[in-house]
């Protein structure tokens, strides 16, 4: 289990974490840090739970994390001063902080685009990251994050769209969660004051998994092959075609995987 109080010691950290929510169980605490939020939590508010009975993934997809074995975390981000354009960007910044905490255990992380961390090939993490809007002004924004840390935190595979592994394994140790927790928030607090930056920019497409190689995006209604050239200040996928024409792939509706990995029906454009 985790140590609340050990938790509560090591924050704030660059002025998040504070307050800490900390739940044995919840829905999600995305949800929980959205409901604070229009409470009028603080920017820096931090929600942990050491279980998720609804979490949340991306495009609607269901996030497990069975009890004491996992990171479920979310950050209430107060960002009026942040353009509107780099907002996309904060889902790298989750990655990137993720995949730094856990380098720190020795191992290197990948960022498949938009929001997996990968060891070893495999998820390990991801980033779920929702807005208020009033208009067109951002009122907040919840940065979700997930880390699958023991064994029983893998998803069973015929639950996963992509393998999965854990931060254990992949590490080849038991991982201290208070740890991976705090630099996970400190790598947040680090990254907010530089995100979109040209630095910014160039750690994402460092970490990026795939680079130069050829991959498949999934859109709704079709299959791009393309190799992959790297991430734009936006966080647009760019893509080189078989024709020699570079496009962007906007942040949102696509997935990417090996061509060797499955979809070899892949419309070659
Ligand atoms: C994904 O890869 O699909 C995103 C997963 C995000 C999961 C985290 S766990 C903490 C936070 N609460 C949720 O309900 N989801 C995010």
């Amino acid at each position: 289990m985790l140590d609340i109080e050990r938790l509560r010691s090591g924050l704030p950290i660059r002025g998040l974490g504070e307050p800490l929510h900390f739940l044995k169980s919840i829905g999600s605490t995305n949800d929980h840090a959205m409901k604070l939020a229009r409470d009028g939590a603080l920017h820096g508010t931090l929600v942990v739970a050491e279980e998720q009975t609804e979490g949340k993934g991306r495009a609607g997809r269901h996030w497990f994390t069975p009890p004491n074995s996992a990171v479920a975390l979310s950050l209430l981000l107060r960002l009026e001063e942040i353009p509107i354009d780099v907002i996309g960007d904060l889902t790298a910044l989750g990655a990137i902080a993720v995949t730094e905490a856990i380098e720190m255990l020795g191992i290197e992380g990948k960022i498949k685009w938009p929001n997996d961390v990968m060891l070893l090939g495999k998820k390990a993490a991801g980033i779920l990251v929702e807005g208020s809007w009033i208009g067109d002004q951002l009122e907040h924004v919840i940065l979700g994050i997930g880390i699958n840390v023991r064994p029983e935190s893998v998803p069973p595979k015929e639950k996963v769209e992509i393998p999965a592994i854990c931060v254990d394994t992949a590490v080849g140790a038991r991982t201290d969660r208070h740890d991976l927790i705090l630099h996970v928030v400190e790598g947040v607090g680090k990254w907010l004051p530089k995100l979109g930056s040209p630095v910014f920019v160039h750690t994402w497409n460092q970490r990026l998994a795939y680079q130069d190689e050829l991959v498949v995006v999934k859109l709704p209604e079709e299959e791009i092959v393309g190799k992959l050239r790297g991430v734009d200040v936006g966080g647009r996928l760019q893509l080189t075609l078989k024709t020699g024409e570079t496009i962007e792939v906007a942040f949102g509706d696509v997935q990417l995987r090996p061509v060797d990995m499955k979809s070899k029906s892949a419309k070659l454009v």
